[in-house]
């Protein structure tokens, strides 16, 4: 087991915040574990979702019963950022728990990764009425926090789905169908990161046939995740 000096250093690391991973092996054995949920990180977090929650003169809040969030592990370096909640995420409280959700967490599955692997979350925190897109003015509205949620969560693969979200965090004058399936580098705050566009789970139901374009994007997303060993 462990010896006295050994209990000494894991509590001072556990102090300092500093996550640890026990290896067996004798080099290496306190080594960092990169994927660490650290206070700040919590913090801020519930900062962020307190502001939101806080939002004045905001008819999407007043009409929705529950605030969307997030979802997922949030200490993943893969974040998903879809469109604004229906009325089973509203009911809920989550991203993605509907029909558009099973489509996703196959999409998912099929790469190897799941709702404990990546964290999830959507450009608008409240369900539009009747499910509508969401206007303009509402995405230029929630369009700090979403990019903020990013800069606190630093996914090293920032995931987007559909027209929605790619309009308001990369441009509103692009099309889908051209800037699918490439990586692009984007900061967000002094945080940069790679970002791939591919098809909302939604409209993948309605153009099955585009299936195959999103498994490109998906095989991409399971390239990157290996070259950048998460
Ligand atoms: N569609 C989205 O874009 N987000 C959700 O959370 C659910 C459906």
């Amino acid at each position: 087991m462990f010896k006295k000096n050994s209990i000494k250093l894991i509590k001072f690391y556990n102090l300092i915040n500093h996550n640890l991973i026990y290896n067996n092996k004798a080099i290496n054995r306190y080594r960092r574990d990169n994927f660490e949920l650290t206070e700040d990180k919590v913090k801020n977090l519930d900062l962020l979702k307190k502001s939101i929650q806080n939002l004045k003169n905001c008819d999407l809040k007043k009409n929705a019963k529950n605030i969307v969030f997030c979802d997922g592990n949030p200490k993943s370096k893969i974040m998903l950022v879809g469109e604004a909640p229906g009325a089973n995420e509203d009911e809920e409280g989550l991203p993605f728990v509907g029909r558009a959700g099973q489509l996703l967490d196959k999409m998912l599955s099929a790469i190897d990764l799941n709702r404990n692997k990546v964290y999830i979350s959507n450009i608008i925190n409240f369900r539009p009425p009747d499910n509508r897109r969401p206007t303009d003015n509402e995405i230029k509205r929630y369009l700090p926090f979403i990019s903020k949620h990013i800069e606190i969560i630093q996914p090293k693969i920032l995931v987007l789905l559909g027209s929605t979200a790619m309009n308001a965090l990369i441009g509103n004058e692009i099309n889908i169908s051209k800037m699918r399936g490439k990586w692009i580098e984007k900061k967000f705050g002094s945080f940069k990161t790679s970002v791939i566009i591919t098809f909302h789970p939604a409209f993948l139901m309605r153009q099955p046939a585009q299936k195959k374009m999103a498994w490109i994007d998906l095989k991409m997303i399971r390239d990157k995740k290996t070259k950048l060993k998460i």
